[in-house]
């Protein structure tokens, strides 16, 4: 084996079927807990995780306008990476392997302060914490996920993660909707993700093996596509109109999806619900944390006809710098019997009488902010690749004291400056966004123009505007509406309108001291600049109501290693 150790075993493609994942109404007590898995006809059954008997979690249908109490209960054993947990990382212990903490981020939700998922406050095996959600939202696909710090990327891969479908009176998710998508059989969620295993059928958490504790580089990119818990699996479908829920549920890479035979499909959602109308595409990209509702199809396909799913990110045929494995084909779909009179493709999703309400028209924004993707200039936190990285936003660790302030209700414009030579997706909590456009950056010129400090969280966001050129992309045809999570390419800047809603849209206010639940901890650690100076951990774990007054939120790259090592910053948002 290469030290670089990209290679899962030799493993055919399509040979297992498809797992379509239970659906359970959001409600009710979820245990997280272990369970035997098998990925792969050919790999040898393995330890998983998921929020109930098998890895992932159920589908959970929420009611828009309808609040639902969810119980989460840790039931983890030992964890299931436990060589990978990362002492040297912020908030992380030896604990973690044995006693792993878990926390759940309902992901696209605007959610309670203290029900949201903070990062910093986790419990541990045989608590339990209530979480409450108001579903104050249009239908959507959204999921939830472990966000605990600095295991997130560990405990994700292991399989704690779920898709969350909001319904509403428009999307019912029943066959006589107002809308006329497809229902029951022809809805497909699609939790799309890639990993590389041994030959014993464990996972890999690190691309780069040798390395010791503190050698995180930064991402993991698997050379195995598996979706909904199963590598490259097939699924027989009829001869007529799906409407698949896709959401990228990877650590580090992007998918961007097209079928082998060119087919045309159709986007109709975004992360945060329906576009104005369908949109025809042929390619989908889609980052890690990123959804996408489309509609396929497959009476285009004969009796028995297959055509493949696969993968044209620009990095699917690999990137040996960036320890990008290939992967170019993610599924297999096989048509069955005879053509379907299924729906045809809506012209309108909204605006129409019967419709959900026109999308409104983007308001102008009351404040402009310059916020940077980076890598930190000081050696001591950031050796060379591949031994580690540390990617930081606006120059400033997680714990920085120089904490965002938005004001509830109102617009900003944000420039997401990539000044790096790889992608990020990039995810805010609480709010929900349009996207302007990108423009290419002279990320060498605006780096000498004003280098960012050596030292760490001094903050480091100059405008970007002379650095900038060519013409501006528009959105892509999938980013024609409300979002949450967003693709940064390389070198660019990434213009957003991001909507802060109000105390009265929330019905809570979203800067209420968070209370740590009974059987919880808090995690209290030190900045950056403490944390991170090589002497290993120095937080400190508080149990219980022993806290400090958390207050807020937080926004992050979405490639889960990056969020795991300081690409993440907390936001408040004041009324
Ligand atoms: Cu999907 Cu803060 O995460
Ligand atoms: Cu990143």
């Amino acid at each position: 084996n290469s030290p670089l150790n990209f290679a899962s075993p030799q493993l055919p493609r399509f040979v297992d079927d498809l797992v379509v994942m239970p659906s359970a109404a959001a409600g009710g007590l979820l245990v997280a807990r272990e369970s035997v898995h098998r990925y792969h006809r050919d790999l040898p059954v393995t330890r998983a995780w998921g929020y109930g008997p098998h890895i992932n979690g159920p589908v959970l249908e929420a009611q828009s306008e309808v609040e639902a109490r969810i119980g989460f209960r840790n039931e983890l054993g030992r964890h299931v990476l436990a060589a990978d947990v990362d002492t040297t990382m912020m908030g992380v212990g030896e604990a973690d392997r044995v006693r792993p903490r878990m926390v759940v981020h309902l992901h696209g939700a605007p959610t309670r302060p203290d029900h949201d998922g903070h990062p910093m406050i986790s419990w541990r095996p045989g608590a339990t914490a209530q979480h409450r959600y108001d579903n104050r939202q249009e239908a959507a696909t959204l999921w939830y996920h472990d966000h605990a710090m600095g295991i997130t990327r560990l405990n994700v891969q292991a399989g704690l993660a779920g898709f969350y479908l909001v319904r509403d009176r428009f999307d019912t998710g029943r066959a006589d909707n107002p809308l006329g998508l497809p229902a029951g059989d022809h809805e497909l969620p699609l939790m799309i993700a890639d990993r590389t295993f041994n030959a014993d059928g464990t996972l890999q958490a690190r691309q780069v093996v040798f390395l010791p504790q503190g050698g995180n580089q930064g991402g993991l990119w698997g050379d195995v596509a598996v979706v909904n818990g199963v590598a490259w699996p097939t699924h027989d479908v009829a001869r007529g109109l799906y409407r698949l829920r896709l959401c990228n549920g990877a650590n580090s890479r992007t998918f961007r999806l097209a079928f082998g035979n060119g087919m045309r499909f159709w986007v109709i959602g975004s992360d945060q619900g329906l576009l104005e109308h369908p949109e025809p595409i042929t390619a989908l990209t889609l980052v890690p944390g990123e959804r996408a509702d489309v509609l396929v199809d497959f009476g285009s396909l004969g009796d028995g006809e297959a055509v493949e799913l696969c993968n044209v990110a620009s990095n699917s045929i690999g990137n040996t710098l960036f320890m990008v494995p290939p992967l170019t084909s993610v599924m297999r779909f096989v048509a069955r019997g005879r053509p379907m009179r299924t729906g045809a493709v809506p012209t309108r999703l909204r605006g129409r009488p019967g419709l959900p309400p026109a999308l409104p028209k983007p308001a102008p924004p009351q404040r402009r902010r310059t916020m940077t993707l980076m890598w930190t200039a000081n050696a001591a936190h950031s050796l060379p690749l591949p031994i580690r990285a540390m990617l930081l936003i606006n120059n400033l660790g997680f714990m920085s004291d120089d904490v965002e302030v938005v004001r509830a209700g109102t617009v900003e414009r944000w420039d997401i400056v990539n000044t790096l030579p790889f992608e990020h997706p990039i995810h805010i909590h609480l709010a929900r966004f349009r996207v302007i456009g990108r423009r290419a950056l002279n990320s060498a010129a605006y780096m000498a123009a004003d280098p960012p400090p050596v030292d760490v969280d001094r903050r480091w966001a100059p405008p970007a505007d002379r650095f900038v050129f060519g013409p501006t992309q528009p959105p892509e045809p999938a980013e024609r509406g409300y979002k949450d999570t967003v693709h940064c390419p390389e070198d660019s800047v990434t213009s957003l309108l991001v909507e802060w809603p109000s105390a009265s849209d929330l019905g809570f206010d979203p800067d209420a001291v968070i209370r740590v639940p009974a059987g919880a901890e808090s995690v209290r650690m030190e900045s950056a600049g403490g944390a991170h100076a090589g002497a290993g951990p120095r937080h400190q774990v508080h149990r219980g109501h022993h806290h400090t007054g958390i207050k807020g939120y937080v926004w992050h790259c979405h490639n889960l290693d990056h969020e795991d090592h300081d690409m993440m910053q907390r936001i408040r948002v004041k009324a």
